[in-house]
């Protein structure tokens, strides 16, 4: 049975074994931090998507969704603070005048003591520098580097300056003419809310929207990101799940503590136990806003934050119009009952929620991931399975023949069509039909069907349960609707 320390390198391998998560350009040794979703990794994530979608623009009918592009004009990154405050920690040779990430050269120090053999020691290495960069301990980490005697490979010296901010947006060209110059350089978006900010007006008149409303989004981020050793925990390229309300000034610690039950009964609708989450309220507040948390998911690797719930003031709009130019404000004809008028003109403050897709993904693989001893007296057995919510599991449906000849294959097309509009089906012939329930059991599949040959007599097919393993024989024309009610 795997113990939580090893159940999150469980997890990896499964993914990897049942065509979830593959490591990205794998066949050139993968690439630091970036993964591929394969063929039930991507049905599992468009469910998840999709959910989040129906539960924000479908459940609130005050929110609206929105889909802008991963670039967007630079200023738009100035404005926001990106350019100047999202940054990590480097460092340059002063005899070689070459530079250096931080953790890189540090992992590189733990990689050479690991290939002589101190493990433990690169072990403590990487745990102190994780706890240097947690604490934003510049000062600390430059000590790190000089009593580890981490040198540098051109110059052979510990010769170190300080250590120094490093900005984690990605950067690229725009247009056709390559230039060193700054003026064509371009940021991929390290969040999605942006695109959300610079579109509040566009979506708000054209969609006739009264404050208080939400503007939905899920779309690629990406960050260069310092530490990068989690599989899909922490990704350079990564997917959100972001919502922006805005709401009337002063009324923003309202609607944050709204946000806070919202978004955690979102999360236990999932059927997950409340123990395994709890708020993480930010004491370090960032400059833009006047509350934050973090909701937090206990993972194999402990208590992390999977989602964040942020009162941005009316810092972001506020910034787009100074750098813009363009007004921002919102005119609220409701009455103000101390004045007796319209509250009038004003910037709408904001309160965010958002959550990563792949930390959901990681979230739900983590809680559904059972290793089973299923031996008896007569023999040894086990098996791996995957309890995920019927709604968001890949495969819904496995059609199973009990043989290959005899007609069944034909009935067992027949259920396969009748469902295949409706919800993923899998059809599988191949392999005795143990073996072919526990490939099911493994990729998550809440419900098999076997057609056996009582079937060709009373149209009758045996159902079996994932979570319990427990069969019934129920009647083939009832299948469609019993599992339409099951993923509702
Ligand atoms: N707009 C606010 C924002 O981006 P954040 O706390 O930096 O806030 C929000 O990110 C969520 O995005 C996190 O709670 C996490 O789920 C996800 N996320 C952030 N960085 C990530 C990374 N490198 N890899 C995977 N998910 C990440």
């Amino acid at each position: 049975m795997a113990t939580d320390s090893n159940k999150f390198q469980a997890i990896i391998a499964h993914c990897k074994e049942y065509g979830f998560i593959f490591p990205s350009s794998e066949i050139y040794d993968g690439l630091g931090a970036v993964y591929d979703y394969g063929q039930w990794g991507a049905e599992l994530k468009k469910n998840i998507k999709d959910h989040w979608w129906h539960s924000m623009t479908r459940m609130y009918e005050n929110i609206v969704g929105i889909d802008a592009a991963i670039f967007m004009h630079p200023t738009t990154w100035k404005a926001s603070g990106h350019v100047d405050n999202f940054s990590d920690p480097m460092i340059d040779n002063k005899d070689s005048n070459k530079r250096y990430r931080v953790d890189h050269l540090i992992e590189a120090k733990a990689s050479e003591l690991e290939g002589e053999g101190h493990a433990e020691q690169a072990e403590i290495l990487l745990k102190q520098m994780d706890e240097l960069l947690a604490a934003d301990d510049l000062a600390g980490l430059r000590t790190l580097i000089e009593t580890n005697r981490i040198a540098c490979a051109v110059s052979g010296t510990v010769n170190w300056t300080d250590v120094r901010q490093f900005n984690l947006m990605f950067s690229t060209e725009f247009g056709a003419v390559s230039s060193d110059t700054e003026d064509n350089k371009i940021y991929l978006r390290p969040e999605t809310a942006q695109g959300i900010f610079v579109n509040f007006l566009n979506v708000q008149k054209t969609g006739r929207m009264k404050i208080p409303f939400g503007i939905a989004q899920i779309g690629k981020a990406f960050r260069n990101e310092i530490v990068a050793r989690q599989f899909i925990f922490r990704m350079r390229e990564f997917e959100q799940m972001e919502m922006q309300f805005f709401v009337r000034p002063g009324t923003q610690k309202q609607w944050y503590e709204f946000w806070k039950e919202e978004r955690m009964k979102w999360h236990l609708a999932l059927g997950i136990s409340p123990d395994k989450y709890r708020f993480h309220d930010h004491v370090k507040l960032a400059h833009y806003a006047d509350a934050a948390c973090d909701i937090e998911y206990d993972f194999p690797i402990g208590f992390k934050e999977v989602e964040g719930i942020h009162s941005r003031t009316d810092f972001d709009l506020k910034q787009h119009q100074e750098f813009s130019k363009k007004k921002m404000q919102y005119f609220d004809n409701d009455i103000d009952p101390e004045t007796g008028k319209p509250y009038g003109n004003y910037i709408p403050y904001v309160v965010e929620t958002s959550i990563g897709v792949d930390r959901t993904v990681m979230l739900l693989l983590s809680e559904a991931y059972e290793e089973q001893d299923l031996s008896t007296e007569e023999r040894a057995d086990s098996r791996v399975v995957l309890k995920l919510p019927a709604k968001l599991a890949p495969i819904k449906l496995a059609v199973l023949p009990l043989v290959k000849k005899d007609g069944l294959p034909e009935i067992a097309r027949g259920i396969l069509d009748d469902c295949k509009a409706h919800f993923k089906c899998f059809y599988e012939e191949k392999d005795t039909i143990g073996k072919r329930y526990r490939r099911m059991d493994a990729l998550g599949t809440p419900f098999c069907v076997t057609v056996d040959h009582q079937s060709k007599e009373d149209g009758t097919v045996t159902i079996r349960y994932r979570d319990t393993m427990q069969q019934e024989r129920v009647p083939l024309a009832s299948l469609r609707e019993m599992v339409l009610r099951e993923i509702a």
